[in-house]
């Protein structure tokens, strides 16, 4: 069976991060008011999959079309059952790239384990090369851990790294209205620090988010971002970027708010997205989401990688765009990106 299926997998919810953007919510908001709505993440969220679950249906990766797992969150590594889930990934022949918020990479057992599993990318998040800017904007919910803290992880993984090939380290910068000068800042910080890969990605907020005024991106912020994507690609400072496409991608998606045709997605084609609870969507999509039918709905519990992929069509026609499809990208541009290849 050929695999061409990557999995963008939320494994867990709870992160011990607070950032008030992230795609899961914010504490404070779902203490008052859990979100009951399908689909919708929260790091309180009680229904996370217990670790057989998510073994078992690991175990039926070995001649599946998954070819890749990228496991985010929440916070993945903070997880106690996160190394041996990724362990059983690798022997099943699957490419692992973690996103983690860094933290856990101060942890020796951790990068030593990273390192000895062959895990093949790490994409380390971090919204500003100033450390103060970077705090206020993924603060810590202890307040103790944050932009230091997050070199340090980055710094111990590269040097248990050593000469060795793997893992592939990244730094992923969610990019805010305020801040177009973050995209080569964050470049420039990157390539001090010897990472491998660099993926700078707009930050998606739905319209009624309490942030969206302050940090969506409006039509007279274009201009000033075309030009740092210009200016990020005539000189790259030896990283690999998402390819030179991405660039217009970025710039078309925080051009509109409106949805749009997507002609050819990969999403529930060569891309799934599963939730932290095991529910199977196409992509993350909220759009998306709210428009798969109830007998299209799919969960990893008690089923089998080999079946639950196996009846998919070529790509999807799509009329559910939306700013968070530009960050689907980068995931199918990974293999090019691990491999260092130049950004044409
Ligand atoms: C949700 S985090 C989970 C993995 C891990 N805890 C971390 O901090 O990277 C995955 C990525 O999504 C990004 N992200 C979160 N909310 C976002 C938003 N509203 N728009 C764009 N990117 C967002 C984060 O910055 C991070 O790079």
């Amino acid at each position: 069976m050929s695999r061409d299926v990557t999995l963008l997998w939320g494994l867990r919810s709870p992160c011990a991060f607070a950032c008030p953007h992230c795609y899961f919510g914010t504490i404070d908001e779902h203490k008052a008011a859990p979100p009951n709505q399908i689909g919708v993440l929260s790091h309180l969220s009680r229904t996370d999959l217990p670790a057989q679950a998510i073994e078992d249906f690991v175990r039926t990766l070995p001649d599946s079309p998954v070819e890749r797992v990228v496991i985010a969150g929440g916070e993945p590594l903070d997880w106690p059952g996160a190394l041996e889930v990724i362990a059983l990934i690798k022997q099943a022949g699957c490419q692992v790239v973690i996103a983690t918020n860094g933290i856990p990479l101060t942890r020796p057992h951790v990068v030593e384990r990273l390192v000895g599993l062959g895990v093949d990318g790490v994409s380390v998040s971090l919204d500003s090369a100033d450390a103060s800017t970077n705090d206020r904007l993924r603060p810590s919910r202890s307040g103790r851990f944050g932009y230091d803290q997050v070199l340090e992880g980055i710094e111990a993984l590269l040097r248990a790294r050593g000469t060795g090939p793997v893992p592939r380290v990244g730094i992923y910068t969610v990019v805010m209205r305020p801040r177009p000068q973050e995209i080569t800042g964050m470049a420039r910080l990157a390539a001090d620090l010897g990472v491998d890969y660099y993926v700078p990605q707009p930050i998606s907020l739905a319209p009624g988010h309490a942030l969206f005024e302050e940090l969506a991106h409006r039509p007279e912020d274009v201009a000033a971002v075309a030009d740092e994507l210009d200016r990020l690609y005539a000189e790259p400072a030896g990283l690999a970027l998402p390819d030179t496409s991405y660039a217009r991608r970025f710039v078309e998606a925080i051009s509109t708010h409106d949805s749009g045709h997507v002609p050819g997605c990969f999403g529930g084609a060569r891309l799934f997205f599963i939730q932290p609870d095991g529910s199977v969507w196409d992509c993350p999509s909220d759009r998306r989401i709210a428009a798969t039918p109830p007998e299209a709905r799919r969960t990893i519990r008690g089923a089998d990688a080999r079946t639950l992929f196996a009846d998919r069509p070529a790509c999807t026609d799509c009329d559910l765009f939306s700013r968070d499809c530009v960050n689907m990208w980068p995931l199918m541009d990974l293999p090019r990106m691990l491999n260092g290849e130049a950004t044409q």
